[in-house]
């Protein structure tokens, strides 16, 4: 197993070891302090890695999913559930339990969709059968999640112009996917072809996704970040101090409208009263044609514990009620371009979108 700072550089985050069957997921809880292995032995330790946010990003989520369904059946096969009669139901609601841990992050339903369908497809008559099948697959996933991402980060990299600062919110590097990144995986590649550019990440309440994730992964790869609140956005826009925001997406809807961490839109409506543009990167995976726009989106509400306090302290009085969505939503028309693996797409994103596909299909007929 790899471990930091070369994690972050490239993968290594999400770690299946064939030898006993665990998963391994760096701990993101305890970054940037600790740099920590939590083990996933079945898929109640998955559900939990989800729901916690050991792992968390879309992709990085739709990955650990598919590893999930691999310790479904391994967990049912140590339960010599393989000579019941009733493994696929068993199993079904496994993979139930899975695709519920978050709402948000199509990554997710998409991943235990894809293995489902895999199964029922070639319908393998038994459970180790259907266990080598899924182990290779998961293994697939998670190394064209990869590929994905660097051929984003190629086409990404041309809209950003040598010298920019670029703001960010959130995580959408090599943590958030199974290595490099889609927003960051666009500024590796800017910086690796000697751009020049210097980053913002916005700390990005309440988890700090930016201030503990972002900063971490962009300083072990040698990119300059600074950290800023995410309230000081619009003084930083109003001094010219941002050219370009780039985000990552948990679900894009077929209109375009991107539902990403909480703040987003904010930062979006700050960027067009400054005419700085905003793209939003992610795998054609990331966007649900089945939503027609953003209001068909879940948006996930978090345990309020991670808005009333910080590493343990109150900084709310009791008993308070808070707020803690953890996604919003950005209207398509605050965006310049989307950023996929078959082209930045352009307004309107219904025909773009609707196009990419079409590629994509042709492409993997
Ligand atoms: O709650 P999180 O940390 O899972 O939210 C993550 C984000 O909002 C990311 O920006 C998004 O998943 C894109 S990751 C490539």
């Amino acid at each position: 197993m790899r471990t930091s700072p070369q994690i972050c550089k490239e993968s290594g985050h999400i770690y299946f070891s064939h030898d006993d069957g665990v998963l391994r997921l760096l701990d993101q809880r305890l970054l940037p302090g600790r740099e920590e292995y939590f083990s996933c032995a079945d898929t109640q330790d998955a559900v939990y890695a989800l729901k916690e946010m050991v792992v968390r990003g879309a992709p990085a989520i739709g990955v650990t999913a598919a590893w999930g369904c691999v310790l479904a059946a391994s967990e049912l096969l140590r339960r010599g559930a393989d000579a019941a009669v009733d493994w696929e139901n068993e199993l079904e609601k496994l993979l139930e339990i899975l695709a519920d841990a978050r709402p948000t992050a199509v990554n997710l339903v998409w991943s235990v969709k894809h293995m489902r369908g895999l199964w029922l497809s070639r319908v393998p008559d038994s459970l180790p059968r259907l266990l080598a099948v899924w182990k290779a697959e998961a293994a697939r996933l998670q190394a064209e999640d990869i590929a994905v991402n660097k051929r984003m980060g190629a086409y990404g990299a041309e809209c950003i112009d040598r010298g920019d600062t670029v703001m960010t919110h959130c995580n959408a590097g090599v943590l958030a996917t199974a290595g490099y990144g889609t927003a960051l995986g666009v500024i590796y590649a800017a910086h690796d072809q000697k751009k020049n550019i210097r980053v913002i990440a916005n700390e990005t309440r309440p988890f700090l996704q930016g201030a503990r994730l972002t900063a971490y992964e962009l300083k072990a790869r040698g990119v300059p970040v600074t950290v800023a609140c995410d309230n000081a956005c619009a003084l930083l826009m109003k001094r010219g101090m941002v050219q370009k925001v780039i985000v990552g997406a948990d679900r894009i809807a077929a209109n375009g409208d991107t539902a990403n961490k909480i703040g987003t839109y904010g930062v979006a409506l700050l960027a067009k009263a400054h005419k700085v543009p905003v793209y939003v990167a992610a795998p054609l995976s990331t966007i649900d044609r089945a939503c027609p726009d953003g209001d068909a989106i879940p948006i996930e509400t978090r345990p309020t514990h991670e808005v009333t306090h910080m590493g343990g302290s109150p900084v709310v009085p009791e008993d308070v009620p808070v707020y803690n969505f953890a996604f919003d939503v950005t209207p398509a028309e605050l965006i310049a371009g989307i950023i996929t693996e078959q082209g930045v797409l352009a307004p309107p994103y219904g025909r773009s979108i609707a196009e990419a596909f079409a590629r994509a299909g042709a492409d993997n007929p």
